[in-house]
């Protein structure tokens, strides 16, 4: 049975707009742990959200049954597939990883990415973390913006981090 977390937000009454692709815009956002039924999605939003350094299906099927990785899904309606965040947790660390974001690309700028970074910052303080770090590329403006709106501020930078040599920023936010 999957988990549905509390949210801070009412995301019920974001709407996500209707394209050729999409079915009739949903009526309601929620996320939600996901299961091994989102393996398919999860790996199509992959594929599709990232050039380099990629999560393999393998590696979400182990993610989804482990305890210290987290995955969570966005969806509309209690179905339709938006988006998906990875945590990880360390056993004796008080600090979470939000490993990976992503939102549909139909979806994106409605408020999805948002309903997920608050669910990994709820679910990561739920599980005793006080903070949440992430790397994010240094030219992803739409990421980076969203982090900093949402409380995170930037810690340092690791240089030719990802794959393709770009480097990232850190950022971390306190839970509180
Ligand atoms: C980053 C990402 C998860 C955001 O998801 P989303 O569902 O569009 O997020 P939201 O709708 O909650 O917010 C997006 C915000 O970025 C803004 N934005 C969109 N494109 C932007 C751009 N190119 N530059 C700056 N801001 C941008 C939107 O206006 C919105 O701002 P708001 O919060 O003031 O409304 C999504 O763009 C994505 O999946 N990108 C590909 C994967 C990725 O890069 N993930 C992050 C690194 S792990």
């Amino acid at each position: 049975m999957p988990t549905t977390l509390p949210l801070p937000y009412d995301y019920a009454r974001r709407v996500v707009p209707e394209s050729a692709d999409m079915p009739p815009a949903p009526a309601s956002l929620r996320v939600r742990r996901a299961a091994s039924s989102d393996l398919d999605d999860l790996v199509a939003l992959e594929l599709r959200s990232f050039s380099s350094d990629r999560l393999s299906r393998a590696q979400y099927r182990r993610h989804l049954d482990s305890d210290s990785a987290l995955v969570l899904v966005a969806s509309a309606n209690h179905h339709l597939f938006l988006g998906s965040a990875v945590l990880f947790f360390r056993k004796r660390s008080a600090v979470a990883r939000l490993y990976s974001l992503a939102t549909r690309p139909e979806a994106r700028g409605q408020g999805v990415g948002a309903a997920l970074l608050e669910a990994a910052a709820v679910a990561a303080r739920r599980r005793g973390s006080r903070a949440l770090r992430l790397e994010v590329r240094t030219d992803n403006a739409a990421a980076i913006g969203l982090y900093e709106r949402h409380g995170f501020r930037r810690i340092g930078r690791y240089a030719r981090y990802y794959g393709d040599g770009t480097d990232a920023w850190r950022y971390e936010k306190t839970l509180g």
